[in-house]
Parts: structure tokens; sequence; C-alpha cells
């Protein structure tokens, strides 16, 4: 065993990639509010989800099955990456002065540069053994949708990413690699679809938004029967195959002999908070571990969903397509400030990681822009990963945390999880550098106007 402390990375053989996903369905105290069919108001049955899913991915997002073993075919192509590495901070810990111990699960060693492929390659397996030979997708800022296009590609599948317009204008590189993994990406709004030509009509200059292109996939997903849709978030497979991470780091922990006090990780939809967490949710539920970790989930200021949010059944688009789910959420119809960490910048949240916050099992803390950058700098600076703007929160969590540590003279010993590298955004470091980067305030009156609109779901 490695003395704790002594590693900087910590690393497993392939022969230690997990063999299961964990579900904390099986394990929560209280379970969420089930999703609600948006016409009957009722939970919608199997069927009514198969236009859009293959039933293998339906029986995940139900099941209160505590494992699933994960298909030989899947765990081949996580070869390419995993297990990703963990950590010790050692060069951040000594600019902070900290006594703290910090490490962090980097996943941005994926071929999409980010945690989003460790659920996109699960998805495309079981559509394809399902007869899918389509995909189609939403994307901000290109994470998911490059995730998803490189998934496609390794199991012989068509796509086609809804990309946000504001990120198809100002944001190239992600989509070349679609492009290049031989995935399709129209802007969004499009005219390719109702929803798409009617927001257009109300609004040429639209920005689009998350809500707008998940409307526009669904919707085309539900009209062809070889095309399936896919999510990148939000829904309980998704954060089912992202547990893949917190087991990983479990194992990497017992190596060094050491185990966190506090979890953090960034929370857009929930997946790779959820992924990270959850395995040491499990060991806290069960009382199968050497402490008790508190888990915080990192959110922006400007779309502050977990902290500001209502608890409330919301539907997950903007059009308003989706089933509705029970979830901290600022209206379907919120389109959050133009922020650099486009994967925050979703209204909702996993209807999971939502009941964990409101049952007091998790802590939500939202950042403002400025001060992330600033901890992603410092962190650059000394660890020498660019992170991405999305996961620079949960770095922001961490230096928090260990400040606290140093104000309060008490060691402790602090996870994050660094889910991307941030080489495709760099224009965002650009105008930090530059000190253009600019905070934007609580949106009160585009939350208001947005919360007026939540569905009527009657005794909800
Ligand atoms: C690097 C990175 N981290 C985190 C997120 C947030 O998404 P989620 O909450 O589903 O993990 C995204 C979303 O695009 C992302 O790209």
């Amino acid at each position: 065993m490695t003395q704790p402390g002594a590693a900087t990375k910590i690393v497993l053989p392939e022969s230690e990639i997990p063999t299961r996903w964990y579900n904390i369905l099986a394990d929560m105290p209280s379970p969420p509010d089930p999703p609600l069919h948006p016409g009957t108001k009722q939970p919608p049955a199997p069927e009514d989800l198969a236009p859009l899913f293959p039933m293998d991915l339906i029986e995940q997002e139900v099941s209160g099955q505590r494992y699933f073993d994960i298909p030989e075919p899947v765990r081949d192509v996580y070869r390419l990456w995993r297990p990703t590495p963990l950590y010790r901070a050692h060069r951040l810990e000594r600019a902070l002065g900290t006594p703290a111990r910090i490490y962090y699960k980097y996943e941005g060693t994926s071929p999409a540069g980010s945690h989003k492929p460790n659920t996109s390659v699960a998805q495309a397996y079981y559509n394809r053994r399902a007869g899918i030979t389509r995909l189609t997708t939403e994307t901000g800022a290109g994470q998911w949708g490059s995730a998803l296009a490189f998934a496609a590609r390794q199991f012989d599948l068509e796509i086609r990413v809804y990309m946000v317009k504001v990120s198809y204008e100002q944001k190239p590189y992600r989509r070349l690699m679609i492009e290049t993994w031989g995935g399709e990406v129209v802007s969004s709004p499009s005219r390719l679809t109702a929803s798409g030509r009617r927001i257009l009509e109300d609004d040429p200059d639209s920005p689009g938004s998350l809500g707008i292109a998940i409307s526009e996939a669904v919707e085309e997903a539900a009209g062809r029967k070889d095309t399936n849709y896919s999510l990148g978030s939000v829904l309980n497979h998704v954060l089912l195959h992202q547990t893949v991470i917190g087991q990983e780091a479990q194992k990497q922990f017992a190596l060094v002999g050491d185990y966190p006090d506090v979890v953090i990780a960034c929370c857009g939809g929930g997946s790779n908070f959820g992924g990270l967490a959850f395995p040491f949710l499990h060991d806290r539920f069960t009382g199968n571990a050497p402490k008790a970790a508190r888990v915080v989930a990192a959110e922006p200021a400007a779309c502050p969903t977990l902290t500001r949010g209502v608890y409330a059944y919301d539907f997950g688009d903007t059009a308003g397509l989706t089933p509705l789910m029970k979830m901290y959420t600022l209206g379907h119809g919120f389109i959050p400030p133009g922020i650099h960490a486009g994967g925050l910048r979703y209204h909702g949240d996993s209807p999971i990681v939502s009941k964990l916050v409101r049952d007091g099992h998790v802590q939500a803390q939202a950042y403002s822009q400025v001060g992330v950058f600033e901890a992603a700098v410092q962190f650059a600076r000394t660890e020498g990963i660019i992170p991405a703007p999305e996961s620079a929160h949960a770095v922001k969590g961490a230096v928090e945390e260990a400040l606290a540590a140093k104000a309060e003279g008490t060691p402790r010993t602090i996870l994050f999880g660094l889910s991307g590298h941030g080489h495709f955004d760099l224009a965002a470091y650009d105008q930090y550098l530059r000190g253009r980067l600019q905070d934007y305030e609580y949106p009160a009156e585009m939350v208001e106007k947005a919360l007026a609109d939540l569905p009527v779901v009657p005794g909800a």
C-alpha cells in the first residue's frame, strides 16, 4: 500500500474497470416521486417511453435493482480510457497553505475529454442491440454531442445533434469533433422540426437553449421508427452509468488508505455529480465506510437550480414534450444567462439528486463565474490541467473547503470531480485573463416569469 499522501497519481489496472453500475434507488431512504405522463399526469407505462428509448434503458430507468452488470462490449470501449486517474493535488495544497488533503478524479482523459462517454457508450450499445440505426440528441456547448458522436461511431450508428445556436456559432471546435466522428450537427432552433419553426417565428434571433434543443431532438425521434433519442444527463439510467467514476475512486482511496470527509462535484443535470457521489452515499446509507462523507453539489449562481429553484413537477424541455419530473426547477421556459459553463445552463436537475438535496443528504452551493475562473486558473497554474468551465465549479468548491480547513486549523480529506478539460473553452479563459468576464446577478425576474408557467399537477 502506498502511504497516505505519498502518491501524486493513483492508477488502477484495466482489470479494475468496474463490472457493474450502482443504482442508488435501491438505497435511498425515501425514493423520488415518479415521472408523470404530460397528458394523463399519471406515471408513464414502459410503452409510453418506447418511441424514444430501448427497453434495456427503460428498465434501468425504473428499476430498484441495486446493481446492473456492465455488458462486455461497453467495458471493452471503456478500456480506451478507463480506469481514470485519481490525483493528489500536492501543488494546489501547497499554494493554498492548507492542512487539507485534496484529491481529484479526472475524467478528461476520455476521447471526448469529459465524463460523458461513460453513458454515451452504454446508450449507443443498447440502442444498437435493439436494432436502432439512428440517434438524435441535443448539446449545449458540445460536450455531450461530441461524447455521443464518439460512441455512435463505435457501434455504427448515425447521429444528428441539435446544438444550441449560440454555441453552434461561437464554439466551432466541438461541432467539428462531432463531424470528425461522422455525426451531423444542426443549429437549434432549426427549421427541421415544428417546435423549432415555432420558436423562430416568435423570435428569429433566439440564441437557443438546451430546453429548446431537447424538444427538437425528442420530436424527431418520436416521429421515426429507425431513430431513438439519447439524453446526456438528468435521467436515472444516465446517472447509473456514471457510477463507474465513484466506484473507481473508492478503490483508489483504498489503495492509499484514505477516505474523503467531503465529496464535491459540479451539477448541471446531475450525471457527473451522481457518478462520483452515489457510491460514497451508498457507503453512508449502508454504514459501510470508515466515515460518512459530506456531499456537495456545486452549481452556477446564474443558473441556481438547486439553491434557488422550487421543488415541483416540471417539463424537462421548453416545448413540454417530455414527461413531467419532480425536481428543483427554475421553470422550463427559463433561458439562463450566457455563462461559459454551458453544461450547467439547465433549468432543472435530476429527480434523484433533487430528492437527495430536498431530504438533506446532499448540500448545494452556488458560485459566481469570475470566482470560479479565478479558482480554475489557480488550479491550472499549480496542477497543470486546464479545467472545463463546468468542472471549475468543483475546483472552486474544493478551494473554499481547503481554505475553511486552514482557517479552522483542522485537516480533512477532500475529493472533487474534475469532470473534463477546458481545451475548447479557451475563449472563456481569454475573457477572464483580460478582465472582461462578467458575473450575472441571480436572474430573479426571469425565474419568476418562468415559474408562473409551471404545469399544474393535482395533489403534487
Ligand atoms: C465537463 C462537464 N462537466 C459537467 C457537466 C454537467 O453535466 P452533468 O450535471 O450532467 O454532469 C457537463 C455538461 O455538459 C460537462 O461538459
